[in-house]
Protein backbone atom coordinates (compact mmCIF):
# COMPACT_ATOMS: atom_id res chain seq x y z
CA UNK A 1 0.00 0.00 0.00
CA UNK A 2 2.41 2.54 -1.35
CA UNK A 3 0.04 4.98 -1.42
CA UNK A 4 -1.41 5.60 1.88
CA UNK A 5 -0.15 6.47 5.30
CA UNK A 6 -0.88 6.34 8.79
CA UNK A 7 -1.65 8.49 10.93
CA UNK A 8 -1.06 8.08 14.77
CA UNK A 9 -4.42 9.03 16.51
CA UNK A 10 -3.76 6.61 19.91
CA UNK A 11 -0.56 6.01 20.40
CA UNK A 12 1.02 2.48 22.00
CA UNK A 13 1.79 3.74 25.36
CA UNK A 14 -1.22 5.54 25.77
CA UNK A 15 -3.36 2.32 24.96
CA UNK A 16 -1.21 0.28 27.76
CA UNK A 17 -2.23 2.89 30.61
CA UNK A 18 -5.80 3.44 29.57
CA UNK A 19 -5.96 -0.53 29.37
CA UNK A 20 -4.70 -1.23 32.75
CA UNK A 21 -7.13 1.40 34.39
CA UNK A 22 -10.16 -0.37 32.21
CA UNK A 23 -9.09 -3.96 34.00
CA UNK A 24 -9.04 -1.89 37.36
CA UNK A 25 -12.35 -0.61 36.90
CA UNK A 26 -13.87 -3.95 35.89
CA UNK A 27 -11.57 -5.88 39.02
CA UNK A 28 -13.61 -3.34 41.23
CA UNK A 29 -16.65 -5.21 40.63
CA UNK A 30 -15.89 -8.37 41.44
CA UNK A 31 -17.29 -10.56 39.02
CA UNK A 32 -17.52 -14.56 40.44
CA UNK A 33 -17.17 -16.96 37.32
CA UNK A 34 -16.41 -14.19 35.47
CA UNK A 35 -16.75 -14.68 31.39
CA UNK A 36 -14.61 -12.83 29.01
CA UNK A 37 -15.93 -13.27 25.08
CA UNK A 38 -13.90 -11.15 22.74
CA UNK A 39 -16.14 -10.45 19.66
CA UNK A 40 -13.57 -11.73 16.75
CA UNK A 41 -11.82 -10.86 14.31
CA UNK A 42 -11.09 -6.77 15.48
CA UNK A 43 -10.35 -7.31 19.12
CA UNK A 44 -8.09 -9.86 19.32
CA UNK A 45 -4.95 -7.32 20.07
CA UNK A 46 -7.00 -4.98 22.76
CA UNK A 47 -8.91 -8.56 24.42
CA UNK A 48 -5.18 -10.52 24.44
CA UNK A 49 -3.57 -7.34 26.27
CA UNK A 50 -6.55 -6.75 28.59
CA UNK A 51 -6.59 -10.18 29.47
CA UNK A 52 -3.41 -10.30 30.28
CA UNK A 53 -3.86 -6.59 32.99
CA UNK A 54 -7.14 -8.78 34.20
CA UNK A 55 -4.36 -10.98 35.89
CA UNK A 56 -2.22 -8.31 36.70
CA UNK A 57 -5.22 -6.90 38.42
CA UNK A 58 -5.85 -10.39 40.33
CA UNK A 59 -9.17 -11.32 38.41
CA UNK A 60 -9.69 -15.10 37.67
CA UNK A 61 -11.58 -15.44 34.38
CA UNK A 62 -12.54 -18.21 31.39
CA UNK A 63 -12.25 -16.53 28.16
CA UNK A 64 -14.16 -17.81 24.86
CA UNK A 65 -14.98 -16.37 21.65
CA UNK A 66 -17.32 -15.25 19.88
CA UNK A 67 -17.17 -14.50 16.28
CA UNK A 68 -19.25 -12.37 14.72
CA UNK A 69 -19.73 -10.54 10.64
CA UNK A 70 -21.43 -7.38 10.27
CA UNK A 71 -21.39 -7.89 6.38
CA UNK A 72 -19.72 -4.67 5.73
CA UNK A 73 -18.63 -3.14 2.15
CA UNK A 74 -15.82 -1.65 2.43
CA UNK A 75 -15.83 0.84 4.88
CA UNK A 76 -19.45 0.65 5.41
CA UNK A 77 -21.56 -1.78 7.83
CA UNK A 78 -25.05 -2.97 6.18
CA UNK A 79 -26.53 -3.58 9.16
CA UNK A 80 -26.77 -7.78 9.13
CA UNK A 81 -25.05 -9.77 11.90
CA UNK A 82 -24.42 -13.43 11.84
CA UNK A 83 -22.52 -15.84 13.93
CA UNK A 84 -18.83 -16.94 12.10
CA UNK A 85 -17.92 -19.25 15.22
CA UNK A 86 -19.97 -19.67 18.31
CA UNK A 87 -18.59 -19.38 21.97
CA UNK A 88 -18.37 -23.52 23.29
CA UNK A 89 -19.28 -22.40 26.63
CA UNK A 90 -22.48 -22.34 28.46
CA UNK A 91 -23.73 -18.73 29.76
CA UNK A 92 -26.70 -19.43 31.70
CA UNK A 93 -26.20 -17.80 35.08
CA UNK A 94 -22.97 -16.40 34.16
CA UNK A 95 -21.23 -12.81 34.56
CA UNK A 96 -20.43 -11.84 31.05
CA UNK A 97 -17.78 -9.06 29.71
CA UNK A 98 -17.93 -8.78 25.56
CA UNK A 99 -14.74 -7.51 24.67
CA UNK A 100 -14.97 -5.46 21.09
CA UNK A 101 -12.65 -3.06 19.09
CA UNK A 102 -15.04 -0.46 18.20
CA UNK A 103 -18.64 0.26 19.01
CA UNK A 104 -20.25 2.57 16.13
CA UNK A 105 -23.58 1.78 14.93
CA UNK A 106 -23.93 -0.90 18.09
CA UNK A 107 -25.64 -3.47 15.70
CA UNK A 108 -22.48 -5.82 16.33
CA UNK A 109 -22.67 -5.48 20.15
CA UNK A 110 -26.21 -5.16 20.40
CA UNK A 111 -26.48 -8.64 18.63
CA UNK A 112 -23.89 -10.85 20.63
CA UNK A 113 -25.60 -9.17 23.98
CA UNK A 114 -28.98 -9.74 23.24
CA UNK A 115 -28.02 -13.49 21.74
CA UNK A 116 -25.67 -14.17 25.52
CA UNK A 117 -29.07 -12.33 27.25
CA UNK A 118 -31.37 -15.05 25.56
CA UNK A 119 -29.11 -17.65 26.73
CA UNK A 120 -29.38 -16.38 30.33
CA UNK A 121 -25.97 -14.81 31.09
CA UNK A 122 -26.70 -12.61 33.36
CA UNK A 123 -25.06 -9.38 33.66
CA UNK A 124 -23.94 -9.24 30.11
CA UNK A 125 -21.63 -6.11 30.22
CA UNK A 126 -19.60 -4.44 26.92
CA UNK A 127 -16.39 -3.67 27.03
CA UNK A 128 -14.99 -1.64 23.88
CA UNK A 129 -11.62 0.06 22.90
CA UNK A 130 -12.37 3.05 20.99
CA UNK A 131 -16.38 4.39 21.11
CA UNK A 132 -17.76 6.31 17.86
CA UNK A 133 -20.82 7.20 18.29
CA UNK A 134 -21.69 9.37 15.85
CA UNK A 135 -22.92 6.40 13.40
CA UNK A 136 -25.06 4.64 16.27
CA UNK A 137 -28.08 2.93 15.03
CA UNK A 138 -29.28 1.14 18.04
CA UNK A 139 -29.72 2.44 21.90
CA UNK A 140 -26.56 0.97 23.53
CA UNK A 141 -23.46 1.92 25.74
CA UNK A 142 -20.41 0.39 26.27
CA UNK A 143 -20.28 -0.09 30.05
CA UNK A 144 -16.22 0.32 29.50
CA UNK A 145 -14.84 2.76 27.37
CA UNK A 146 -11.07 2.84 26.24
CA UNK A 147 -11.70 6.11 24.10
CA UNK A 148 -13.85 8.14 22.36
CA UNK A 149 -13.18 7.97 19.15
CA UNK A 150 -13.79 10.62 16.14
CA UNK A 151 -15.72 9.53 13.07
CA UNK A 152 -12.74 8.40 10.97
CA UNK A 153 -12.00 5.22 9.59
CA UNK A 154 -9.09 3.78 11.80
CA UNK A 155 -7.23 0.42 12.21
CA UNK A 156 -3.95 -0.78 13.92
CA UNK A 157 -4.01 -2.35 17.43
CA UNK A 158 -6.20 -5.92 15.57
CA UNK A 159 -8.22 -3.35 13.56
CA UNK A 160 -7.68 -3.46 9.55
CA UNK A 161 -8.66 -1.98 6.72
CA UNK A 162 -9.49 -5.03 3.73
CA UNK A 163 -7.11 -7.52 6.03
CA UNK A 164 -4.25 -4.57 6.54
CA UNK A 165 -2.68 -2.73 9.45
CA UNK A 166 -3.89 -5.53 12.20
CA UNK A 167 -0.57 -5.64 12.94
CA UNK A 168 0.31 -2.15 13.97
CA UNK A 169 0.86 -1.30 17.61
CA UNK A 170 -1.05 1.74 17.54
CA UNK A 171 -4.53 3.20 16.10
CA UNK A 172 -4.37 4.96 13.41
CA UNK A 173 -5.93 6.82 10.32
CA UNK A 174 -5.40 6.12 6.58
CA UNK A 175 -4.00 9.06 4.83
CA UNK A 176 -4.09 8.61 0.91
CA UNK A 177 -1.14 10.05 -0.18
CA UNK A 178 -1.39 11.75 -4.07
P1 LIG B 1 -21.06 -1.70 14.48
O1 LIG B 1 -21.88 -2.93 14.40
O2 LIG B 1 -21.38 -0.66 13.45
O3 LIG B 1 -20.99 -1.10 15.87
O4 LIG B 1 -19.65 -2.16 14.03
C1 LIG B 1 -18.58 -2.25 14.82
C2 LIG B 1 -17.57 -3.10 14.07
O5 LIG B 1 -17.30 -2.53 12.79
C3 LIG B 1 -16.28 -3.08 14.83
O6 LIG B 1 -16.21 -4.20 15.68
C4 LIG B 1 -15.26 -3.13 13.74
O7 LIG B 1 -14.96 -4.48 13.43
C5 LIG B 1 -15.92 -2.50 12.55
N1 LIG B 1 -15.51 -1.09 12.42
C6 LIG B 1 -16.25 0.01 12.67
N2 LIG B 1 -15.54 1.14 12.45
C7 LIG B 1 -14.31 0.72 12.07
C8 LIG B 1 -13.09 1.42 11.74
O8 LIG B 1 -12.98 2.66 11.76
N3 LIG B 1 -12.03 0.62 11.41
C9 LIG B 1 -12.09 -0.73 11.38
N4 LIG B 1 -13.19 -1.42 11.71
C10 LIG B 1 -14.29 -0.70 12.04
MG1 LIG C 1 -15.41 -6.15 15.04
Amino acid sequence: MADQRIDTLFDAERIAVRVDEIAKEIALAKFERLLVIPVLKGSFVFAADLLRALHHAGLGIEVDFLSLSSYRAGTVSSGQVTIVRDVETDVAGRAVILVDDILESGRTLAFAKDLMAARGADPVLTCVLLNKPEKRATQIDADFTGFECPDLFVVGYGMDMAHSYRELPFVGVVIADD
